[in-house]
């Protein structure tokens, strides 16, 4: 499925040393980027509570959060739907530290891990949120990601994965591009994002196995998020 050209995963699970030094260590400066990221997009909290509406949860419902970053998602998430039970995994030790100091009360359950291979048990799951992430990996990754959040998720349950939609028209592209980094030299998601662009996150799911049932996007059309039940194995 990998082209020669794709860019290749360094052995920490990152695709550069930026990455593993920005997500390794615990520091405020990741939420500082999420909270600029979001603001036209109408403010993080604002557009995260939005993201869990399009989650569909239902009281007492388990829920995996694949890379899950800081753990703002999973607040937003704790925020519309107190009950859930939430279990959120990331590569970044830094960022599960953080994860966890936004949690003082332990109601979520961090771990430090590689969400292609979770070790967690198979459909298990009502919910599997894939945030965000995979537009920072190359193909065969991110298939392996969505492979694993359908293997977690129950027969009747719903994947969601969120990732950088495609806005409509030169101008919001172009805003994007300056708003979202693109400009940084050097930007190891770059390729990446554009090789997940043109190929489509729900074609991806589909490839998987996954049937799309929903799609919503975010203001701008900046952000967009993909409903998908398992299909039949
Ligand atoms: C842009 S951040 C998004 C984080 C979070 N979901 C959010 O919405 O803010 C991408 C995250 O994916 C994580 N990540 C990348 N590859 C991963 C993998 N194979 N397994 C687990 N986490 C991974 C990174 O450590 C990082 O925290």
């Amino acid at each position: 499925m990998s082209t020669e050209n794709e860019p290749r995963l360094r052995t920490s699970g990152y695709l550069s040393w930026v990455e593993e030094i920005w997500y390794g260590l615990s520091h405020p400066l990741y939420d500082v980027m999420a909270w600029w990221s979001f603001l036209p997009l109408g403010g993080e909290t604002a557009c995260r509570q939005e993201f869990a509406r399009w989650f569909r949860l239902v009281p007492g419902q388990r829920v995996a959060s694949l890379c899950c970053g800081s753990g703002s998602t999973e607040q937003a998430v704790l925020s519309v739907a107190p009950s859930v039970e939430i279990t959120g995994i990331d590569l970044g030790a830094g960022q599960i530290a953080r994860a966890r100091r936004k949690d003082p009360e332990g109601r979520i359950d961090f771990r430090v891990g590689d969400a292609s291979s979770t070790g967690l048990e198979r459909a298990s799951f009502d919910r599997v949120l894939i945030t965000l992430a995979l537009h920072e990996m190359p193909r065969d990754a991110r298939l392996a990601v969505v492979c694993e959040a359908r293997r977690l998720c129950k027969p009747d349950g719903l994947v969601i994965a969120i990732e950088h939609g495609r806005p409509v028209g030169l101008v919001s592209r172009l805003l994007r591009g300056f708003w979202w980094f693109a400009w940084v030299p050097g930007n190891p998601e770059i390729a990446t994002t554009r090789d997940l662009q043109n190929r489509g996150l729900a074609n991806e799911m589909r490839e998987v196995g996954l049937d799309v049932v929903d799609r919503h996007t975010t203001r701008l059309g900046w952000v967009e998020g993909i409903v998908a039940r398992p299909g039949a194995e």
